[in-house]
């Protein structure tokens, strides 16, 4: 039998349901086997179970047992494990494996705190406290600078699974099958919620949306689906979308409602590259308080995270290729003499995006005095103004 059709068309066990389930099988099982009863566990292994059909849950408990007569909070990552292979079926989503941190973001402190703040909020003590469930956010600016990297450090800061919507793939080749695909993705990620759902280059799926009408309304009926989901959905499926080309967005996804909230990205400011340049000098295994760390910031201005990370990379293999001797911090200044920045390449484009921020979305970061090229000084003072 088809996996993906039992996930999609029958009604999965809720957490009422689950947590029967789970103590017929207890006292089932009462002489044999042992399932843990302390009651942060048991939602634990509820959030765990959820998205699989009765009869799985039924069989991944018995599994479990079987092995020490025991089910507690050492068998969850094999429960999770046995949800990631749901996902894999279903075609339309990714599960992405979890390796990154908040950690292994330099700056964003705004984006970071608020990230914190909402990890609490979509708890379900919050729900029985009066709070509604959070949305997601919508995160734009610059490329580089850490928008897909944030919305991978949210879901195992969050201890959640990651899924990743790839909405270029959604739009199939037969009449129909686009908003079958969208829809199947939405109901898959209800499933094994709570998880995060990671929309990348949104812009990529409804670019134009409402301006031409190229594909009959496909795309327009795609994003109504999206929409409208986003505005009703009462699940914890966190949404984090990423768009780098914003002004290619509908107006529609933009209001509120939708996102709890838009943030802008911009590129780093000093100290968010002495940040960067620390964390991806840590990626490399290497000591970041052995280098000049206020220098490299210092020759770094309108360097993005991703062209930071570009030449710590390249110091690091020559460094490897002069014999294998340790990396210096003369080998990265090297390497930044030899680069030039995105923000030199792109600065109108960088201008463009920043004048589109301005009014519309919150920015990611707290240190604006610094900004980098290239700048609008008008945008800086509003800026603080907002904060
Ligand atoms: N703020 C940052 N802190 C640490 N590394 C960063 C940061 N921004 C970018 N990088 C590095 O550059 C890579 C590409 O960044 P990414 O998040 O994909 O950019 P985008 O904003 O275009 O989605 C990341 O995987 C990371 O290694
Ligand atoms: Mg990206």
């Amino acid at each position: 039998m088809e996996k993906e059709i039992t996930v999609v068309d029958y009604p999965l066990p809720d957490r009422e349901e689950l947590k029967r389930i789970i103590d017929d099988m207890a006292t089932m099982y009462k002489d044999k086997a042992v399932i843990d009863t302390d009651p942060s566990f048991r939602e634990e292994l509820v959030d765990a179970l959820l998205g699989m059909t009765q009869t799985e849950v039924e069989n991944i408990i018995a599994r479990v047992l079987v092995v020490d007569a025991r089910l507690d909070a050492k068998d969850i990552p094999e429960i999770i494990q046995e949800k990631i292979q749901i996902i894999r079926k279903s075609g339309v989503l990714e599960f992405y494996p979890l390796n990154e941190s908040l950690d292994s973001i330099g700056g964003l402190s705004t984006l970071k705190k608020w990230l914190l703040r909402k990890r609490v909020c979509f708890q379900s003590k919050a729900r029985e406290y009066g709070l509604e469930m959070p949305k997601g956010v919508l995160l734009t600016g610059v490329p580089g600078c850490g928008k897909s990297l944030t919305a991978k450090a949210v879901a195992s800061e969050w201890k959640m699974p990651l899924l990743r919507f790839d909405i270029g793939k959604v739009f199939g080749m037969y009449v129909g099958q686009s908003e079958e695909n969208v829809r199947r993705a939405i109901q898959t990620a209800e499933s094994i919620a709570p998880c995060v759902l990671w929309i990348d280059e949104l812009e990529k799926g409804f670019a134009g949306v409402g301006f031409t009408d190229t594909d009959s309304g496909v795309t327009s009926r795609v994003f109504g689906t999206f929409i409208t989901w986003m505005q009703e959905k009462m699940n914890p499926v966190f949404v984090v979308a990423t768009a780098n080309d914003v002004s290619k967005l509908p107006p529609e996804l933009l209001r509120k409602g939708r996102f709890d909230e838009i943030f802008f990205v911009d590129l780093p400011n000093a100290k968010e590259r002495e940040e960067v340049f620390s964390v991806q000098i840590k990626k490399f295994k290497r000591n970041p308080d052995i280098f000049d760390l206020s220098s490299l910031t210092r020759y770094s201005e309108g360097y993005t995270g991703s062209d930071i990370k570009g030449v710590v990379k390249a110091a690091l293999e020559e460094a490897f290729l002069d014999n294998g001797r340790e990396l210096t911090t003369e080998d990265i200044f090297l390497q930044i003499k030899q680069t030039l920045p995105l923000s030199a390449t792109m600065k109108e484009r960088i201008d463009s995006l920043r004048n589109w921020a301005v009014n519309r979305a919150r920015p990611a970061s707290s240190q604006w005095e610094e900004i980098p090229v290239p700048s609008i000084e008008n945008f800086s003072q509003r800026r603080k103004l907002e904060l």
